[in-house]
């Protein structure tokens, strides 16, 4: 089984078609409590894990980049440390938020990031601490 944090959103809709996938809400884990991510993961004992919850607020982040910090990198870090603890997959997905914004084509994975507004520092931070 995969586990797929995010129930409601856009990405784990599109995912839990899968059978082979198990969708968790923010009532059964919420990302404002890294710890409690990470013990969603060691209670289930999927064979991976995709994180496809975030604070995807871009105007309330702003107001709110501390909060949106621990939901887009330190629940992440968590879900990470659980996965590599039982040595298993973590996948984690990014945004083009952490790009500047400019040039005339699509971003390559290795574009150097430079985020322009708190939820791009926020899902950056994520990516670096996964
Ligand atoms: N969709 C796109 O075009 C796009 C583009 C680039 C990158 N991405 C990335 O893809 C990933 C998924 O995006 P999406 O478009 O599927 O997002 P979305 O539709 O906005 O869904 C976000 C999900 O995260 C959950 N969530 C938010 N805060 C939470 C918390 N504190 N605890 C638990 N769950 C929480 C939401 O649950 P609630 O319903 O309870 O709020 C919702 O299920 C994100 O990392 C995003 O940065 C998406």
């Amino acid at each position: 089984m995969i586990l797929v944090f995010g129930q409601s959103g856009q990405v784990a809709r599109a995912l839990s078609r899968d059978k082979d996938v198990v969708t968790l809400s923010r009532r059964q884990a919420d990302l404002s409590d890294p710890e409690a991510c990470g013990q969603a993961i060691r209670q289930h004992r999927p064979v991976g894990v995709i994180n496809a919850a975030a604070w995807t607020a871009v105007d309330a982040a702003e107001e709110q980049e501390a909060a949106a910090r621990v939901v887009n990198a330190d629940a992440p870090a968590a879900m990470a440390t659980a996965c590599a603890a039982l040595d298993i997959p973590f996948v984690h997905i990014s945004t083009d938020y952490v790009f500047p914004g400019d040039g005339d084509r699509a971003w390559h994975r290795d574009d150097v990031c430079a985020p322009l507004q708190a939820y791009g520092r926020t899902k950056r931070a994520g990516e670096l601490a996964v």
